[in-house]
């Protein structure tokens, strides 16, 4: 099966073999209005709007009355869980006159509007208002803060935004869904590092930069030599950056790279033939779902990154954290410095990002060119264009 880990080990021997990634079939042209047309961007909006993403780990809100508000797709956001333990995510927005009753986060039992007062607990309910005796016709149970639909799976709370939508995590995400199960999401702990960092380039732009490693010797030459689990080849030597292979599960993309070099193929050919478990210390794997969503191996955890679309076709947001186990195997950076290194590499992807957001804006030229051993980023367009019945990517 493709997506298991034996068959993930079997195709990173033989790139590593063979010396060659897993290649495109042919370069690829993606047209500079695909990243500037308003239209094209509304059709990706949408699919933002009526997918499940994460919004809130599980961590973050693990006590009853937790709460946390987010911003995302330009709306006030907020998660809590009630005193039964149910996850739930809202509109932070009143039912009064539409102020947002929470603020921030923390552990409350009453979400009370900073306008005229009006509560909420954790249920979303409103519960009580200043001068009821003025209001005592009004049936409260028709109140409510509007309620997203949620649904709690791998650590995180996943919601959909737009209200009364169905949702089923596990047929959005269908084979990977698998996949992230075997991480072990729900018994780690997240740690965010960039709360809601604005980047002045086109989504996609951000999403093409995180399927490839080409840039990781010109970016993050200072990060991540000192990757405390490195390993392999890959690290080392700017020939074997783009050592990896490639799947695209429906909507989303999935690339892994070997961690290790000629030097180990017997130790892994030997690690295979056993028939034991494939994990990240063989094999890391980055996955990218629909829409834009990144869950990647880094060392004993994952990043966790949530890209989206800004305003305008020039702006995007970027959240990023890392997420591991409550206790770091021995001798490891704890999970508040890994999520600190893994923001430390985003601030040197933004600048980077930003001048593509420009070229792509700006630029006079008429396409951007994804190389055969871009495959990831392939995929990637493919996907979304599946998506949005986008018909412009070019092949030579
Ligand atoms: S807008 Fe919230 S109480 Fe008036
Ligand atoms: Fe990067």
């Amino acid at each position: 099966m493709e997506g298991s880990g034996t068959a993930l080990l079997e195709r990173s021997i033989r790139i590593v073999e063979e010396r060659m990634p897993e290649l495109a079939h042919s370069f690829m042209q993606v047209p500079l209005s695909y990243y500037r047309d308003a239209e094209i961007a509304e059709r990706e909006r949408q699919l933002f709007m009526t997918q499940p993403r994460p919004v809130v780990a599980s961590t973050e809100i693990a006590a009853a009355d937790d709460y946390l508000v987010r911003m995302t797709m330009g709306r006030s956001i907020l998660c809590t869980r009630d005193i039964d333990g149910k996850a739930h995510v809202f509109l932070n927005y009143c039912r009064h006159r539409g102020a947002e009753p929470a603020k921030g986060c923390g552990n409350a039992r009453r979400h009370s509007c900073p306008y005229h007062g009006w509560a909420y607990n954790s249920k979303g309910e409103l519960v009580a208002m200043p001068l009821p005796d003025r209001n005592a016709t009004l049936d409260y149970s028709e109140l409510g803060l509007v309620e997203l639909p949620s649904e709690e799976r791998h650590g995180f709370v996943w919601a959909i935004l737009t209200p009364g939508l169905p949702i089923d995590v596990a047929a959005h995400l269908g084979e990977v869904d698998g996949q992230l199960a075997a991480q072990g999401l729900e018994t780690m702990r997240y740690v965010n590092s960039l709360p809601l960092e604005p980047i002045s380039a086109n989504w996609k732009c951000v999403a093409e930069g995180v399927v490839e490693s080409l840039h990781v010797p010109f970016v993050h030459r200072a990060t991540f030599n000192v990757d405390p689990v490195s390993g392999g080849e890959r690290f080392v030597s700017s020939a074997a950056i783009d050592m990896a292979i490639y799947d695209r599960f429906g909507p989303h993309v999935r690339y892994a790279l070997p961690t290790f070099g000629r030097e180990q193929l017997d130790a892994m050919r030997g690690h295979r033939d056993a028939g034991k478990p494939v994990g990240w210390q063989q094999v890391v794997s980055v996955w990218l779902l629909s829409p834009g969503v990144l869950i990647a191996n880094d060392s004993y955890g994952l990043d966790i990154g949530l890209m989206e679309p800004g305003p305008t076709t020039d702006t995007a947001y970027f959240r990023y954290g890392w997420m591991g186990p409550h206790v770091p195997p021995e001798g490891l950076p704890t999970v508040e410095e890994m999520a600190q290194r893994a923001g430390a590499a985003v601030r040197e992807d933004a600048p980077v990002w930003e001048g593509c957001g420009r070229g792509l804006a700006l630029g006079g030229h008429d396409y951007a060119l994804i190389g055969r051993n871009e495959k990831g980023v392939q995929l990637f367009h493919e996907a979304l264009a599946a998506q949005t019945g986008y018909a412009g990517l070019r092949y030579q």
